[in-house]
């Protein structure tokens, strides 16, 4: 129970940060959503995860071990991108920000140590939109929900499009 308590504060902790990025455009001005219930577009996104993200964060979203703790040199494992994670946490628009312009700039501070890439310049901003999309089709209903209170939506509103039974879903089995 002592663990439970502990996650759900830092549950908590998360969401008043991620709230304050909540339909808010963020440092570079632009809201961006993902389009997660876009079957196209997630498989494209799971294209480029494969190619571009699995390495750190794992081939089925499960990040590196002990993804909490910094290693002797001040660094952050990756985080899991699924349930396990904090990413279902953030707003949209924040996630595509972190990914595009990297940690450091989006918490305002050049010189935050992280092993995270700022993908500006390696992807596009499509292709960015994908990646994350794919990300986010993959949280189950719960976390749908609560990411879209996040963002600002009605959190009964998604998932009208049924879940691809993507590469990672079979690849489990
Ligand atoms: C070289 C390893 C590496 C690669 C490759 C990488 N990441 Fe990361 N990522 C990290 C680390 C480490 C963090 C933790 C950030 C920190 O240091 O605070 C992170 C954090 C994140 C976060 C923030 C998660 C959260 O809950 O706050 C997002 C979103 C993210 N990565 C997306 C991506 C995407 C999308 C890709 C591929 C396009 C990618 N990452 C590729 C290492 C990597």
């Amino acid at each position: 129970m002592k663990t439970l308590s502990i996650s759900h504060l830092l549950v908590l902790l998360c969401l008043v940060s991620a709230g304050l990025y909540a339909a808010d455009k963020g440092t570079d001005g632009v809201l961006v959503a993902l389009q997660a219930d876009d079957l196209k577009v997630v498989q494209a996104g799971e294209v480029v995860y494969q190619a571009n993200c699995a390495a750190c964060h794992g081939k089925y979203l499960e990040g590196q071990p002990n993804w909490r703790q910094r290693d002797a040199n001040g660094y952050l494992p990756a985080p899991p991108h699924d349930a396990e994670g904090h990413t279902w946490h953030h707003a949209d628009d924040l996630l595509f920000e972190i990914t595009k312009y990297g940690p450091g700039a989006v918490i305002g501070d050049k010189n935050y140590k992280t092993l995270m890439p700022a993908y500006q310049g390696l992807l596009s901003d499509d292709e960015i939109i994908a990646v994350l999309s794919f990300i986010k089709n993959t949280w189950p209903e719960e976390e749908r929900a609560w990411q879209e209170q996040v963002n600002g939506n009605d959190p009964n509103t998604f998932g009208t499009v049924e879940k691809k039974s993507s590469l990672l879903d079979q690849l489990k089995k």
